[in-house]
């Protein structure tokens, strides 16, 4: 039952990866880079959300590959979970940024932007069903909340949340039949920093302490899924 769910989800899910490199709901994709869809165990307990994919993830097509996602990795390991054993994904599938010469500077999606493109995590939830969602900084919280709540507000406490309106299906995308079968989805919400708010701490005393807190959160998150 679950092999066959799996197998099932696992095509839903390359299909809507396969849709979201030509999405064109807001202006992100003008920026030039590819979408970067989740990935992850389909039988994930938990599922890890972020903002967008950066510089480095859109360049290797994976999220959480660059600078944050070995953080994320680090402390994952440090609370005790594996990388295989969780599905990761961002709430903005495209990489906004600013080109600076040879650089390319991350812009933060707008509440907009965020709004627009949350449809697709939704549909990844709905196939995985996590029993956990840890969002990554405001930006995922704004996705999965639905509305902007500051991050030092919510952190810490386990939520229960559901599949929100803005998750039905509409009729223009290829998937919906297939997609509508699916379950609803209800679960619980954790709120964490982004790591790379780790990253732009000034000092190695900050940074070790918000790197403390960050696998304290993901500890959290362990016993709750015990
Ligand atoms: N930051 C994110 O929010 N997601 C990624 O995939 C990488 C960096």
């Amino acid at each position: 039952m679950e092999a066959s769910r799996t197998a099932k989800a696992g095509k839903s899910l390359a299909a809507l990866a396969k849709e979201t490199a030509t999405c064109k709901r807001c202006d992100i994709w003008k920026c030039g880079g590819r979408a970067v869809f989740g990935e992850g165990a389909l039988t994930a307990s938990l599922m890890l959300v972020g903002e967008q994919p950066g510089d480095q993830e859109e360049r290797a097509g994976h999220p959480f590959v660059g600078p944050a996602g070995r953080i994320l990795d680090e402390a994952l390991e440090a609370a005790g979970f594996d990388r295989d054993m969780v599905y990761v994904s961002n709430v903005v599938k495209h990489f906004k940024f600013e080109p600076r010469g040879k650089r390319r500077l991350h812009q933060r999606p707008t509440a907009g932007e965020i709004d627009i493109c949350k449809w697709w995590l939704w549909q990844e939830v709905r196939l995985v069903q996590p029993r956990l969602i840890l969002a990554l900084g405001a930006s995922a919280v704004r996705g999965l909340l639905g509305r902007s709540v500051a991050v030092g507000k919510s952190r810490g406490q386990i939520m229960t949340i559901g599949m929100p309106d803005a998750a039905a299906v509409p009729d223009t995308i290829p998937q919906a039949d297939k997609l509508r079968r699916e379950r609803d989805w209800q679960g619980a919400l954790l709120v964490s920093i982004h790591p790379s708010f780790i990253l732009r701490q000034r000092d190695d005393a900050s940074r070790h302490r918000e790197k403390q807190g960050f696998i304290s959160d993901l500890k959290h998150a362990r016993k709750y899924l015990a």
